[in-house]
């Protein structure tokens, strides 16, 4: 089903960001990886040639964000949004993790990347969280790229689940309602641990959020491309970084020149 690559970082396919820096590369990227789907339709394929497809830009993009310098990579996968798709759908994306790892996982062991899961584990089907387990374990001590899978993800249950753990917490006098700062929100969520995004890219030519990270995009930089998720390749994610690079972040003070 999947082509196999044997090795998949290729050095002599180096290239420098569009500006020709490696400085100033954000440290988190954050991609609500779409159009799987319109991308299939536009050659007459089932949507699901769309996310094989896809998985092999994720594996494109986790190369050239490596090669980059980038330090974390999360990648919305499925959403808890997602669910509301037809059956067979659901269930090809929720084999694609195994599938995608049973290929990969031995170099991203190599290659001292560390999976992560960002999500609600309880409704994945067994199959499906082993894996990312598997991967997670495998590789919890490699201290080189984070690739952070938003997987049954949703910020609103994110937040919600917050909340009440709080609330509980304030309940039960292990923490009083002044403690609730938004560095101890930040704990509590789901990317707890992981710094805020620095760039949010969006494919497919949709302009909104889909319950992506509200709370950690509060100041991320934003770029939006009309490419479809399977067409992503290095060349977009340099131009991406060279447009991040470009920009300015305020934060809601002032230039300082
Ligand atoms: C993104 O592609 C993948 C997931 C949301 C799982 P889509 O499946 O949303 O593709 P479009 O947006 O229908 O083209
Ligand atoms: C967002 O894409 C979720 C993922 C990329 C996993 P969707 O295709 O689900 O978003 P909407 O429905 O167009 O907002
Ligand atoms: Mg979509």
């Amino acid at each position: 089903m999947i082509n196999r690559v044997r090795s998949w970082w290729r050095q002599e396919d180096k290239q420098q960001p569009l500006e020709g820096s490696f400085d100033n590369v954000p440290e988190h990227v954050a991609i609500i990886m779409d159009g799987n789907g319109r991308w299939a339709k536009s050659r007459g394929l089932p949507r699901i040639v769309g996310h094989q497809n896809g998985m092999k830009a994720v594996k494109r993009t986790t190369i050239a964000a490596d090669e980059l310098g980038i330090k974390f990579l999360t990648l919305y996968a499925f959403s808890t949004e997602n669910w509301k798709r037809p059956k067979d759908e659901v269930d090809f994306l929720m084999r694609l993790p195994q599938e995608f790892l049973a290929i990969e996982l031995e170099e991203l062991i190599q290659k001292n990347v560390q999976v992560r899961m960002m999500g609600n584990k309880e409704e994945l089907p067994k199959h499906t969280l082993a894996a990312m387990e598997e991967a997670m374990r495998r590789t919890e001590h490699n201290d080189g790229l984070v690739l952070n899978f938003a997987l049954n993800y949703g910020s609103r249950k994110e937040m919600t689940d917050c909340v009440q753990n709080l609330a509980k917490q304030v309940e039960e006098g292990i923490i009083t309602s002044a403690d609730i700062t938004s560095e101890l929100i930040d704990k509590h969520l789901l990317s707890g641990g992981i710094p805020d995004p620095d760039l949010l890219i969006r494919t497919s030519g949709e302009m909104r959020l889909s319950n992506f990270m509200l709370w950690q995009i509060a100041y991320s930089e934003m770029w939006f491309t009309d490419i479809y998720w399977p067409e992503f390749n290095k060349n977009h994610l340099y131009e991406a970084v060279a447009e991040y690079q470009r920009r300015t972040r305020r934060y809601g003070g002032l230039t300082s020149s």
